[in-house]
């Protein structure tokens, strides 16, 4: 049977991470997968998430099975921090997943047992997954247009224009804060037409928000989910705690419908409590308990805060790192996009092979389209990474 199969397609991020690891250079930098790291390199545990576990530890009873819906009050708490105080709370119905990928997998697989026709409209470019996860699941992969990779910005109008012609049939998937891989979101004005117009023309919109509090804050990064969540009648959302809670390798995320009437939403969870079963049956528990744990108390849901607030200031200092390094080794503003863009990533519009020559010649790792992981950066790597961006003609 295996002499049929074909060779396996890498990852283009998941890949970097082991080419990374052999490699042995000490200038090295890894750039690539999406990972926050503090100035010494590390990602670290969250002292908020270490204090929870300790409670976890010296009380958690029992380790029988949770259920298929996972943590109830985890999924309670992701409804509350992402749809708290709109129109659609009381239209919610969550699902604790295995990380936002699953939670994507298992929405896909409703969507299409909903309509076999379902199209989904992806950003161009996009997160890696999000066509791999989609087609999997059996539904048509479509892009809109998003970036514009001359002025690093939103090509506003070839996405709106592409918006307009959406019809019952379409999903447009959309992040909600810190797009990955650009670093571009869309205005606020924008998820106002986007919320008009899916309700006039009948499409669904779908939000995947993995980066809440790395853009703005954890408000400012809701904003746009919340003008969608205030205007329609039906939502899909997808969630991820790897990266405002630092939970990445305990895959702890969750899948959020919102239906036109509360039963319905109910409904809908409870097909995806079939598809889980079909999979892997119930989400692993201990990022979620974490997760519930801090959310739950206020102690601990200050201490997250203002460490998650420490990370965007860091975020945003070597963005600001950045742009005046560029500008004393260049003379001119061409890589200010750094400092307008959000998030952990930055598209640079490096070429592949341009890519290729900053990990061969100079140990920098960075996603063969360009993407580059701000967050993964040290302050004193700076001046090289300028350095070497210009030596491959950047
Ligand atoms: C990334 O884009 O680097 C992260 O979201 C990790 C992943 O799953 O690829």
């Amino acid at each position: 049977m295996f002499e049929k199969l074909d060779e396996p397609r890498l990852d283009p991020i998941i890949s970097l991470m082991s080419a990374y690891r052999e490699d042995l250079r000490a200038e090295k930098m890894d750039l690539g997968i999406g990972v926050y790291r503090n100035d010494e390199g590390i990602t670290p545990v969250m002292s908020a998430v270490k204090k929870a576990e300790q409670e976890l530890m010296d009380n958690q009873l029992s380790k029988g099975y949770v259920g298929l819906a996972g943590d109830e009050a985890f999924n309670q708490s992701m409804i509350d921090l992402l749809l708290g105080g709109t129109a659609a709370e009381m239209r919610a119905s969550a699902l604790q997943t295995p990380g936002a990928s699953g939670a994507l997998r298992l929405l896909g697989e409703l969507m299409y047992q909903a309509n076999p026709k379902t199209t989904i409209w992806v950003s161009n470019p996009s997160y890696v997954n999000h066509q791999p996860v989609m087609e999997a699941a059996g539904l048509k992969v479509a892009f809109y247009p998003y970036f514009d990779p001359v002025s690093k910005q939103l090509d506003t109008e070839g996405m709106m224009s592409c918006v307009e012609k959406l019809g019952p049939d379409d999903v447009l998937l959309l992040h909600g804060c810190c797009h990955n891989p650009t670093g571009v979101d869309i205005e606020l004005s924008h998820w106002q037409m986007i919320a008009e117009m899916s309700q006039k023309q009948g499409f669904l919109p779908f939000v995947d928000i993995a980066y809440q509090g790395f853009g703005d804050g954890l408000e400012a990064d809701r904003a746009g989910l919340k003008i969608l969540a205030d205007n329609v009648d039906e939502l899909l959302v997808a969630t991820s705690c790897s990266k405002n809670f630092g939970l990445y390798r305990e895959r702890t995320g969750a899948a959020v419908l919102v239906g036109k009437t509360k039963s319905e939403a109910v409904k809908a969870r409870g097909l995806m409590f079939e598809i889980a079963r079909a999979t892997y049956t119930m989400p692993p528990d201990h990022g979620a308990a974490v997760v519930t744990k801090i959310l739950s108390q206020p102690e601990l849901k200050t201490l997250w805060e203002a460490e998650l607030n420490q990370m965007l200031a860091r975020i945003k200092d070597l963005r600001t790192g950045l742009v005046e390094a560029f500008n004393q080794a260049t003379g001119d503003n061409r890589f200010d996009y750094f400092g307008r863009h959000r998030g952990m990533f930055s598209m640079t519009g490096l070429s592949a092979a341009q890519a290729n020559a900053l990990r061969e010649d100079h140990g920098i790792y960075i996603v063969g389209d360009g993407r580059v992981n701000v967050a993964g950066l040290q302050k004193d790597q700076i001046d090289y990474l300028v350095k070497c961006f210009l030596a491959i003609g950047a």
